[in-house]
């Protein structure tokens, strides 16, 4: 096999949270490979969030490893970047200096460095008008698009989105998951891969290279979906269709 393409890799690993007797994740190995846009999907309450913790270093295994960049992954990386449910924006801080935020420990920039970075990947999600809003002041969405900026403020190499449209109403979240396709393949995006969370089959079908099925109490990855669909994908298409139905079939 070829290590070199890989990002990301956990190898047997089971999960229950501190002082619970209850495993949540058992037996997940998967990969992460540089470049891969990689969807996991499952019931509700089946533990994504929590596997997206581990694969962030917010949280440590309770057996087996995570490797990423074939060293064992032993808390947060600056090369990793989660951007949660909810956008969790300081409300007493402005836009920009949300954006900011991630960078505020870094000796080797200079505070005009940062501003000048913070402010690229605002103008990105389209809100370098608001630099000076408070998130009050912003809708759900724009405040998601803040999120997502400073997310990617410190250019990671792997980007964890956890239900990035699911607080948003139907069309806000299209024209978000519009955005992220456009960026991501334009490669204006700066992380390497991307793992996606969602509850909606469409939009990760639209946006992933491959689908985790997620399932079962301990959850484990029932099944590996390939999208081998050319881009922009069409959601009318009769592949595309069936490609839903068989994770539904997989989920269900
Ligand atoms: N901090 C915690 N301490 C103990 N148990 C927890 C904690 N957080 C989550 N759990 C439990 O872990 C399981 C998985 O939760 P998790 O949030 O990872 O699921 P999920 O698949 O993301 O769900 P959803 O689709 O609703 O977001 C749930 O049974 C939950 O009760
Ligand atoms: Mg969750």
């Amino acid at each position: 096999m070829d290590g070199s393409r890989e990002l990301l890799r956990m190898v047997d690993v089971d999960f229950a949270y501190p002082g619970s007797r209850t495993k949540i994740l058992t037996d997940i190995n998967l990969h992460v490979d540089y470049t891969e846009f990689v969807g996991v999907v499952g019931p509700s309450g089946t533990g994504k969030s929590t596997l997206l913790r581990l694969m962030c270093g917010l949280l440590r295994p309770t057996n087996g490893k995570v490797y990423f960049k074939g060293e064992e992954l032993k808390g947060p990386h600056p090369k990793i970047s989660m951007m949660f449910q909810s956008p969790n924006l300081l409300p007493w801080l402005t836009v920009l200096e949300n954006v900011k935020l991630p960078l505020l420990s870094r000796r080797d920039m200079s505070e005009e460095e940062k501003e000048e970075l913070a402010m690229r990947f605002l103008d990105l999600v389209g809100l370098s008008g608001y630099a000076s809003a408070y998130p009050r002041e912003l809708s759900g969405g724009m405040q998601q698009r803040v999120a997502l900026a400073r997310a990617l403020v410190v250019l990671p190499d792997l980007l964890l989105l956890d239900e990035p449209m699911s607080n948003l109403d139907p069309l806000t979240a299209l024209a978000l998951m519009r955005e992220l396709e456009e960026m991501w393949f334009d490669s204006s995006l700066p992380p390497a891969s991307v793992v996606m969370v969602s509850h909606n089959i469409d939009e990760v079908i639209q946006l992933a290279d491959r689908v985790l099925v997620l399932k079962g109490r301990p959850a484990t990855v029932v099944a590996e979906v390939r999208i081998d669909l050319e881009r922009p994908r069409n959601r009318k298409d009769e592949t595309f269709l069936k490609l839903v139905d068989e994770v539904m079939m997989l989920l269900s």
